[in-house]
């Protein structure tokens, strides 16, 4: 258990006893705001003090004098109108520190009630490329599934990609017209890509082709045998150019079970839901009528067509009956909110009042000029461009890091090249997952790649500068570990680390609760800060004593499987030199 949820446990306690609900208070007991107040603090007195007519302070004393904490703190001080102040016994921290030297899951534990998540992100419209728009889903919804995995839930990710829509109309009538099949033939995503861009134009200025592509997807879900040939024809294409970027970003599924795997589903599902009373026939459209909404849910349109929404209905009936999910994420931009809610309306219409939908939702990528990141000449920026861009980017700084070391290079063409791909992409990924996911970030290569502040590269640095001193050493971590010896706290500076290690565990809690990677960048960039005051002020490998050594070498070791665990957690790779 972390030392937090310890300590709920034990005011959980005292409040039941007082007649009070937990839940409804616990998140008083806290993380101290300043170290000058101790490690954690407890402000129930404050809220409470009403309900029992006592003063604050009077009633914190109480609460303490029921609440059993003398094995966890040695110092307990009432603060202020009541505030209580605690810190932690050093043999506490000491001990759990040493218990995860030997602790591949670094002292964080399982879960002990799991659940089962489904996780809807990436879901790219193939047959356009993708784009920076893309980039958020697709890197925070991984980070949220690898987080959930290694807390013990059961975590399904499926990719819900857009593969039926207007899209494939598009290059349909673009391959009839302006096919050039040599070009085909050489780079068919290329060519691919060009007619998409070529009749999205034209059908933007000539109604008559927008007419036409309209047609075609119509065609097309009708099952016309040419359209659906062309279509089976040209899916394996958009797949592979979806899938080299996923290897690339390190990202996969479970299932990729896109829009075109519920479209013989539509009619009998709109069908069913007239039959049973929850969907009505309006002005010649099918609508769910929602209470709270201006506007139905039309999930059939006048002209028969099926629209998004009917799409997603079908899809949250196949998970609840395929997999029973207790939570389904839908990490989804912003601007889909009106939509997601009305679903989850739906949804309870249908019956489905027990699972917990939940709209992740995200801001905009903007460029340096405040609007929507675009190329020059006002298009969006390819992803694959911006993972070439990254990673080119940050070979310059490993050739320059390499070229300046005092006994000059000593990385290979290889390693390097390997480096600057970890490095890189990491970098893209960590300005990401470090925003506050709901409001919108301005694009940055400078910034990302930054060696300071809160940053992948920094990150990646200060892991790279942990284990350099095992180098130093002349030493393996493992065999550091393998030798004998415990975790001292000596000094302030060291048991601050010590302490900050301890709390991974919280910061993942923290950053699962609303699903905020963030919050563990955060933390990760807060223990890289305490680790360097410790390395500029402790000694290691000159330590006073033996033991001591150890000590700070073990603290090294863990700080170094900390970063790199919190940053695998967050899909960020590692490298040993920079
Ligand atoms: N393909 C959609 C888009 O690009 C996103 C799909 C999100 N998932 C869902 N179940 N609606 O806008």
């Amino acid at each position: 258990m972390s030392l937090l949820t310890e300590l709920r446990a034990r005011f959980a306690v005292s409040l039941e006893s007082l007649g009070e609900d937990p839940k409804r208070w616990i998140d008083q007991v806290r993380p101290a705001q300043s170290p000058e107040y101790g490690d954690y603090q407890a402000n129930l007195a404050m809220c409470l003090a009403k309900r029992f007519a006592r003063s604050p302070r009077q009633l914190a004393h109480e609460l303490l004098a029921r609440t059993e904490l003398g094995d966890l703190c040695d110092r307990l001080e009432i603060a202020g109108p009541g505030f209580i102040n605690m810190r932690i016994r050093d043999e506490v921290l000491e001990a759990r520190l040493t218990q995860s030297v030997h602790d591949p899951r670094l002292g964080i534990p399982l879960r002990q009630q799991t659940e089962t998540f489904v996780v809807d992100y990436s879901a790219p419209n193939v047959a356009k490329p993708m784009h920076v728009g893309h980039i958020r889903s697709t890197v925070i919804g991984d980070a949220i599934c690898r987080m959930l995995r290694f807390v013990g839930h059961r975590v399904i990710s499926d990719n819900h990609i857009g593969d039926w829509g207007t899209q494939f109309g598009m290059i349909i009538y673009g391959w009839r017209h302006f096919a050039d099949r040599t070009n085909f033939e050489k780079d068919p995503l290329g060519e691919l890509g060009r007619l998409y861009r070529l009749v999205n134009e034209l059908a933007e200025k000539d109604p008559a082709v927008a007419q036409a592509v309209q047609t075609e997807t119509a065609k097309l879900h009708a099952g016309d045998p040419e359209n659906r040939q062309l279509w089976q024809q040209f899916m394996p294409i958009c797949l592979q150019e979806i899938e080299s970027i996923y290897r690339r970003l390190g990202v996969t599924f479970d299932y990729t079970l896109g829009e075109s795997f519920y479209h013989d589903r539509l009619p009998a599902l709109v069908e069913d839901l007239r039959r049973r009373g929850i969907a009505q026939e309006s002005e010649g459209a099918v609508c769910i009528f929602l209470e709270g909404f201006k506007a139905p849910m039309i999930i059939r349109k006048r002209d028969g067509a099926f629209l998004y929404a009917t799409t997603d209905l079908a899809t949250l009936i196949y998970r609840m009956e395929t997999w029973q999910p207790d939570w389904i994420l839908y990490v989804v931009d912003h601007r889909q909110s009106l939509h997601f809610q009305q679903l989850f309306a739906a949804a309870r219409l249908l019956g489905y009042d027990k699972v917990k939908l939940v709209h992740v939702s995200f801001g905009t990528v903007l460029g340096e000029d405040g609007r929507p990141f675009r190329t020059r000449s006002g298009e969006t920026v390819p992803l694959e461009a911006l993972l070439d861009e990254a990673v080119a980017r940050a070979r310059k700084i490993v050739d320059q890091n390499d070229e300046a070391k005092p006994n000059g290079p000593e990385l290979s063409e290889e390693e390097r090249a390997r480096i600057a791909e970890v490095v890189g992409i990491g970098a893209l990924k960590y300005a990401d997952l470090s925003q506050n996911r709901t409001s919108d970030y301005v694009f940055s290569f400078d910034k990302m790649l930054a060696m300071n502040g809160n940053t992948g590269a920094y990150m990646q640095y200060a892991y790279a500068r942990v284990r350099s001193i095992f180098a130093k050493a002349g030493l393996t971590p493992e065999e550091v570990r393998a030798r004998d010896g415990s975790i001292t706290l000596k000094t302030t500076v060291e048991r601050r680390l010590g302490l900050g290690i301890l709390r991974f565990a919280e910061a993942i809690d923290l950053a699962l609760e609303d699903f905020r990677p963030n919050l563990l960048t955060n933390y990760l960039f807060e223990l890289a800060t305490l680790y360097s005051t410790f390395y500029e002020t402790c000694p290691v490998l000159q330590a006073e004593t033996p033991e001591l050594r150890q000590s700070r070498l073990l603290l090294c070791d863990l700080t170094a499987r900390t970063i790199q665990k919190g940053l695998e957690l967050l899909g960020i790779g590692v490298v040993e030199r920079m």
